[in-house]
């Protein structure tokens, strides 16, 4: 009976975790597509609900023909359309909102990307209040912020389920070390934290295997505003989506790895205690990730001296645009 009642046990959480659904709001644009596509190459994902307000079912349609397992339906941009993709969803992954041309900021989208994800967030709290939220729409900085204040407001929101995708970042670092030091990028595991535009990116040279590169002010930059390049080298046709992409399915994949026990540990933009004394309530740093999201919120840890001083910088702008996102909500609810 007991040995019974046991198998009976494992069997149900083994299926239990084996059903993850997987929503992507945003699925038909530069970084909707190849995520999704990424996304259905994931044996975790069970069920890819795509939506998007034109093109959802056609990307779908196209995405579904790939022969893995996973369902991929397609909802129709409509509130009963979004209210189905969201339902009973795992994971929310945003990259809805428009993207960055020459010469703009990430703050400049804050205007049309600040209400379209306000209102997919009122959608989530309504529909999938429990889902992991991911947010890649820019500015992060304030997009995170604004899901918070939507959430809070209908009294679901929970600061280990939301998270601004900053993956992006170390996977650049990553790659511009690797290719510095003529290593294998799988072991440049570099550190990020701060938020995620320009000077609020703060790359931890100081701890991986490479300290000396703390002073190079070149590299340093590059990392910060290697989105720039792209967008730069795409001319008018949008920023970095392919990269994107990766960086999104990587954190997606790491949550539902945590989600079945696995130990994980991300950098992502979250409710932080780590500059709450500075009047900073978001903060990416490295993340231990849990069933639940958020498990620990790892320190930040020992900074040289340039460092300290990009850290000093980071703060001053990212307060601002923590700022900027909860009084959008305020003044637009
Ligand atoms: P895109 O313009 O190619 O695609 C955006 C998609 O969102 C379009 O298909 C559009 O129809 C859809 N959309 C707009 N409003 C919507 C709504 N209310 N509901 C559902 N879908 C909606 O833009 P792209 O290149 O895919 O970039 C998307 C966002 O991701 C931008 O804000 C960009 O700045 C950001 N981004 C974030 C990065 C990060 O590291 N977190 C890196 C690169 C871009």
């Amino acid at each position: 009976m007991f040995a019974a009642s046991r198998i009976q046990t494992r069997a149900f959480s083994a299926s239990a975790r084996n059903l993850s659904k997987v929503a992507v709001l945003g699925a038909a644009g530069g970084i909707g597509q190849p995520l999704s596509l990424l996304l259905k190459l994931n044996p975790r994902v069970t069920d890819l609900a795509l939506y998007d307000i034109r093109g959802g079912p056609g990307v779908a349609a196209d995405i579904s023909h790939v022969n893995t397992k996973s369902t991929v339906p397609g909802y129709e941009p409509t509130a009963d359309g979004l209210a189905a993709c969201l339902k009973d969803a795992e994971i929310v992954l945003i990259p809805a909102g428009v993207p960055r041309k020459p010469g703009m900021t990430r703050d400049d989208l804050f205007n049309t990307n600040a209400s379209i994800v306000r209102d997919l967030a009122k959608a989530v709290a309504q529909s999938a209040p429990k889902a992991k939220t991911l947010v890649i729409a820019n500015p992060v900085n304030s997009t995170v912020p604004i899901c918070a204040e939507v959430f809070k407001a209908r009294g679901v929101y929970n600061p280990k389920t939301l998270f601004g995708v900053t993956t992006l970042d170390v996977v650049r670092a990553s790659r511009f070390v690797s290719a510095i030091k003529g290593t294998d990028p799988k072991d440049e595991n570099i550190t990020v934290v701060g938020g995620h535009s320009g000077v609020t990116i703060v790359p931890l040279f100081s701890q991986s295997s490479h300290p000396d590169l703390s002073s190079d002010a070149e590299l340093v930059k590059r990392v910060q505003f290697g989105g720039d390049e792209v967008v730069k080298a795409k001319d008018g046709a949008g920023s970095a989506t392919l990269s994107m992409a990766m960086a999104g399915a990587r954190m997606a994949d790491s949550l539902l790895r945590a989600a079945a026990g696995e130990k994980v540990i991300e950098p992502t933009f979250v409710e932080s205690p780590l500059y709450k004394d500075q009047g900073i309530e978001f903060f990416s740093s490295k993340v231990e990730l849990g069933p639940d999201g958020v498990k620990e919120i790892l320190p930040v840890g020992k900074v040289d001296a340039t460092e300290k001083g990009l850290l000093d910088a980071c703060i001053v702008d990212l307060k601002k645009n923590i700022e900027k996102g909860v009084a959008f909500v305020a003044q637009n609810p």
